[in-house]
């Protein structure tokens, strides 16, 4: 039997979405084959603060942040899976502490991962490269509100997720109260014209040569867009696999997901959100480089539909890490 390969599983984390990320982690222990991967889990506290433990779930040390024998400890696995979502997570802070182990991990690497955050800056990369997205202004903290998009409009904190510090302004004084709120979680926020569409959400797995999922359309139940309570509360929202889009339509939403992933460089997954406005011209709204991922995530669902189960899904994404940390070991600096 030829040896069992050492993952790590990181998990938790200081974002509001430390929830979450346990949910996947516990998911993708689950779905690792015991027999192919010896499995250990460092949680992330919302305090910062990471436990290092076995796959059993036993707590066998505690590593106080920052921790200059963390990267030893992740450096001696053999691949990390990074499943923490948000700030210092999904940003490329651990990734950079994951480069510095030398060690591989699943998904974008430090820049992709710090761009795709920033829904700002990653707007500006996608524009620049001819990818349609949503007309927005950027404001910093203590600048005067500009919203030249009219109402209804959307307000949302630069770097965040699960809709957290979102909200839909329908007039002057729901604005004020929305930049408000978005400014408590950010010290930039975007302020967005409204795309009046269908949501549509592609999943795409790959390094050099990333493919695209069947694209799924989300359809908010009981809640006027796709908030907090439509992610996460049960029949908060329905996932329709495929949307109901021609074809062509689809098509081009794949393409369109396939390209934010290559110039924004990501690397291994990750979920593009879009919308099709008028039927058929497709905007993109967001990329989440580590989107939910449990086996019953949006992402999962997408690939299942398009032939590939949960657990071939994680040992692809184990497999396209180890190709990456290769190639580029290869590297002369
Ligand atoms: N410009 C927009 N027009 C219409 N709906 C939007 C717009 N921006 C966001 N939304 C709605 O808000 C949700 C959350 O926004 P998003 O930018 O994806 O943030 P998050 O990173 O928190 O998921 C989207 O899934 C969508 O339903
Ligand atoms: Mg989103």
């Amino acid at each position: 039997m030829p040896p069992r390969l050492r993952v790590a599983i990181l998990a938790g984390g200081r974002s509001s979405e430390h929830e979450i990320s346990l949910a996947s982690a516990r998911s993708v222990l689950e779905s690792l084959d015991p027999e192919r991967y010896e499995v250990v889990t460092v949680a992330i506290g919302r305090d910062g603060r990471w436990e290092l433990g076995s796959g059993d779930g036993s707590v066998a040390e505690t590593l106080p942040v920052p921790a200059a024998n963390a990267p030893a400890t992740l450096g001696s696995v053999d691949v990390v899976l990074p499943i923490l979502h948000g700030p210092f997570g999904e940003d490329g802070t651990v990734q950079g502490l994951l480069e510095l182990a030398g060690v591989p991990y699943v998904g974008a690497g430090v820049a992709a991962s710090a761009l795709c955050m920033d829904k700002d800056l990653f707007k500006k990369v996608l524009r620049d490269s001819g990818i349609p997205v949503a007309r927005h202004v950027a404001l910093r903290d203590g600048e005067p509100v500009d919203n030249p998009f009219g109402f209804p409009c959307f307000v949302k904190p630069a770097r965040l997720g699960s809709s957290v510090g979102i909200s839909k302004a329908h007039d002057d004084a729901e604005l004020e109260q929305a930049t408000a709120l978005a400014f408590r979680h950010d010290d930039k926020i975007l302020v967005e014209e409204f795309l009046d569409g269908i949501e549509v959400e592609v999943g795409v797995l790959g390094n050099w040569e990333p493919v695209a999922s069947i694209p799924g359309q989300i359809v908010p139940l009981g809640h006027e867009w796709y908030d907090y309570g439509s992610k996460y509360d049960e029949g908060g929202m329905e996932l329709v696999i495929p949307p109901e889009l021609p074809d062509d339509v689809l098509e081009q939403v794949q393409r369109t997901a396939v390209e934010s992933f290559r110039v924004t460089e990501c690397e291994g997954m990750a979920r593009v959100d879009c919308f099709v406005v008028d039927g058929d011209r497709v905007v993109v709204n967001e990329l989440n480089t580590i989107p939910g991922f449990t086996s019953t995530s949006v992402y999962a669902k997408l690939f299942e539909a398009s032939g590939v189960p949960y657990e071939e899904l994680l040992k692809r994404l184990i497999a396209l890490a180890v190709e990456r940390h290769e190639r580029r070991a290869k590297l002369t600096y």
